[in-house]
């Protein structure tokens, strides 16, 4: 595929250059007796239907165009008039313009088959201008319709040497791969590619559907793996902080105290019978020492 990339754009350069030879050959030929007869003729033409011919031989081209100028088949020497007004022999000149504004254009969704073998539609955004008005009339047919064609085959070469994962990590880098190839090939019609943007990398249903499914798998597992090591943590300050109580009998106590100022904060009308669960061993062979405890307890509660 990048082979065969390569070898349109060096076809294009030995085009290009060709037409250059062409061209200068031909500008270094004498031009003969008959050209300058007609083209006096004309500019006769030009004076003797003078009020009227002005309207036809004064053209205006905008800030933003050029005009290659024609006379008898041949090129004006001076390059491309413009921009403003411009001045034509009557019958022997023609003329035409060039606008030489940013054109930008979508390259349509193309398959690609990526170097990892999954088939992906991408599509691209191209920017480019006119450059040299002279040379995009005399070396291509339509700058605009050839520049859209070489984006759209060099969008696939470009992406078809890419993985996959390049394709969506390097988005930059193609564009940038894209631009300067295009810009190359596009040189010898003067055209220049300003910029290239990848618009859209749209993946198969299928492979859509794996990859959202792989990557919830592994957020899951990262979930688990966070809440376990929580829980270890967690267990570990705990035991931590038995550790340190166990050190003091009186902490314990102050602990226990803290906790029922806690619980009272919430509702000062909450009325709390503590029952330490060691008691509960003595409360049942002797019964009259367990109800003491109790009321007293009540009393500190309530206190
Ligand atoms: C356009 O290209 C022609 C041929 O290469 C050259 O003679 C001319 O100077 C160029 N014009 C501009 C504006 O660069
Ligand atoms: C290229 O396209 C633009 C906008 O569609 C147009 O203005 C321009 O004349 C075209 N150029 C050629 C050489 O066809
Ligand atoms: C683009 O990729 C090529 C090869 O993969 C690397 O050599 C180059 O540095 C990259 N360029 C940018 C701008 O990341
Ligand atoms: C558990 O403790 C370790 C070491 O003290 C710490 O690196 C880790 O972030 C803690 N885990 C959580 C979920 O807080």
């Amino acid at each position: 595929m990048n082979n065969s990339g390569e070898e349109t754009i060096e076809m294009a350069k030995a085009d290009q250059l060709q037409v250059e030879e062409s061209s200068d050959g031909s500008k270094s030929t004498e031009r003969g007796i008959c050209y300058y007869l007609v083209t006096i003729l004309s500019f006769l033409l030009f004076i003797i239907t003078c009020p009227l011919s002005i309207f036809f031989c004064l053209k205006i081209v905008q800030e933003y165009e050029r005009a290659v100028i024609f006379r008898l088949g041949r090129l004006l020497p001076g390059g491309a008039k413009g921009p403003g007004i411009f001045f034509i022999l009557p019958c022997i000149d023609t003329y035409r313009k060039v606008d030489l504004r940013v054109v930008s254009f979508d390259v349509p969704p193309q398959e690609i088959l990526t170097k990892d073998s999954v088939t992906v539609a991408v599509d691209a955004v191209v920017y480019f201008r006119i450059y040299n008005a002279t040379i995009s009339i005399t070396n291509v047919a339509d700058a605009n319709r050839s520049t859209r064609l070489l984006a759209q085959t060099t969008l696939r070469n470009v992406l078809g040497t890419k993985s996959l994962s390049e394709i969506l990590s390097e988005r930059d880098n193609i564009s940038h791969i894209m631009q300067t190839s295009l810009d190359e090939a596009t040189d010898p019609w003067g055209v220049k590619v300003e910029r290239v943007e990848v618009k859209d990398v749209r993946l198969p249903q299928q492979l859509q559907r794996a990859m959202a499914a792989e990557a919830e798998a592994t957020r899951e597992a990262r979930a688990k793996v966070i809440a376990a090591d929580g829980e270890m943590n967690a267990s570990r300050s705990l035991k931590e902080a038995a550790d340190i109580i166990a050190e003091n009998p009186q902490a314990i106590q102050l602990r226990y105290l803290q906790t029922l100022t806690t619980i009272s904060a919430e509702k000062s009308s909450t009325i709390l019978f503590p029952l330490p669960i060691n008691f509960l061993s003595r409360l049942i062979p002797e019964r009259g020492e367990g109800r003491k405890t109790l009321s007293e307890q009540n009393q500190e509660s309530k206190f």
